[in-house]
């Protein structure tokens, strides 16, 4: 059985083949329209969504299939105090397959310990959101051809930015990619995300306060939303909630050809005075999420021409596990509330001893 955690989960060859079924989907859905008769999708939203979860539903509705699941916590057994393995234990028996977003990071990682059925990780705190850069990807495959020698400016909150860190990891599998971190400084980057994904890679990368001055470099353009519900002051979010703002003046010097992408909602972070501009793609890549959500669940369904690939498993790699030793001490990681949790860790750099909490990556610190 085949689950979504991180978008590493996924060969560079199987995107490819990704973005040429939904590519196909786009082209012909009819062809499409049964391939998931019978078939059910849970989605589990323990935290708002509009486009995620939406367009995983209009997915398998547009491929025959029928959806059930909650969009709010607070309707589910959670509110009673209710484990994530348990509801996912139950759950995986009513569906085929299972769209998880939770605002604890490695909870879906969790999930896929007990799930019956694939799981994909529709968004797990600040950590990853794989759909979200299928969706990216299927935008800039159709926008600029190919994935290769390309000029990434990433402007926002890079440090909360889940759909940062996965669209980050997925670039950096291709070939003369520049990454261009745009943020302020109490919002860049991770530094597990920077040393696994850029660094250790040799990609070159530029971390800059300045949109204006990178403008003129950048082949695509990816603003991200200030995640107020991952402060846990109120004040910091005020203090950096305008930091960037995308106005028209702004592009006067970028390329004619620039992909301007977001994943959406958008708050303050692009003037609507930009929607007109032909570089703005952020409405056309929410409608590919559609698409390519469809051909992920065949993939993972083991529907069509893939179906071999169904029977891998995407476990963790649990075989550098630790456990006595270590602490995770992140207060956004699933194991802070749910105390019966093994805490696993792998080695993440021998050479310097560091071990990594296997839910939510952050550094172990020692008992
Ligand atoms: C993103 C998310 O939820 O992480 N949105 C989305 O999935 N389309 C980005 C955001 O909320 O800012």
């Amino acid at each position: 059985m085949r689950s979504l955690i991180d978008i590493l989960d996924l060969s560079v060859e199987e995107i490819n083949d990704l973005c040429v079924v939904a590519s196909d989907i786009i082209a012909e859905p009819a062809k499409y329209a049964h391939k998931c008769d019978g078939r059910i999708l849970a989605t589990l939203f323990f935290e708002p969504s509009t486009r995620t979860r939406l367009s995983f539903e209009s997915a398998m509705l547009s491929l025959g299939g029928k959806v059930l699941g909650f969009s709010d916590a607070n309707s589910s057994s959670t509110a009673k105090g209710e484990s994530v393995s348990d509801t996912i234990e139950v759950v995986s028996g009513y569906c085929d397959i299972i769209a998880m977003r939770h605002p604890k990071e490695g909870a879906p990682l969790v999930a896929t310990r007990r799930s019956l059925v694939p799981l994909i990780n529709a968004g797990d705190g600040g950590h990853n959101h794989p759909t979200q850069t299928l969706t990216d990807l299927l935008t800039i495959y159709h926008k600029k051809g190919h994935f290769n020698d390309l000029t990434i400016g990433l402007c926002g909150d890079l440090k909360f930015g889940r759909t940062v860190h996965s669209l980050i990891n997925a670039m950096s599998r291709y070939t003369g990619i520049k990454f261009v971190l745009i943020s302020p400084e109490e919002l860049k980057l991770p530094q597990y995300v920077k040393d696994e994904a850029i660094i250790s890679k040799g990609i070159d990368f530029v971390e800059t306060t300045d949109l204006e001055a990178a403008m003129p470099e950048l082949d695509i353009l990816y603003m991200t939303r200030i995640q107020k519900e991952r402060f846990f002051h109120e004040e910091e979010y005020l203090r950096l909630k305008d930091s960037y703002i995308l106005t028209p003046e702004k592009l006067e010097t970028a390329k004619q050809d620039l992909c301007i992408l977001h994943p959406l909602p958008r708050v303050n972070e692009i003037s609507v005075a930009v929607d007109n501009d032909p570089r703005a793609c952020y409405f056309e890549q929410a409608r590919y999420g559609r698409f390519i959500r469809m051909a992920l669940i065949l993939k993972l369904l083991g529907i069509d021409a893939d179906a071999a690939d169904s029977t891998e498993a995407s476990e963790p790699d649990l075989s550098d596990v630790l456990t006595d030793t270590f602490f995770c001490k992140n207060p956004r990681c699933i194991t802070s509330v749910e105390q019966e949790l093994p805490h696993l860790f792998k080695l993440a750099d021998k050479e310097h001893h560091i071990y990594r909490c296997i839910y939510c990556e952050s550094e172990a610190e020692k008992q």
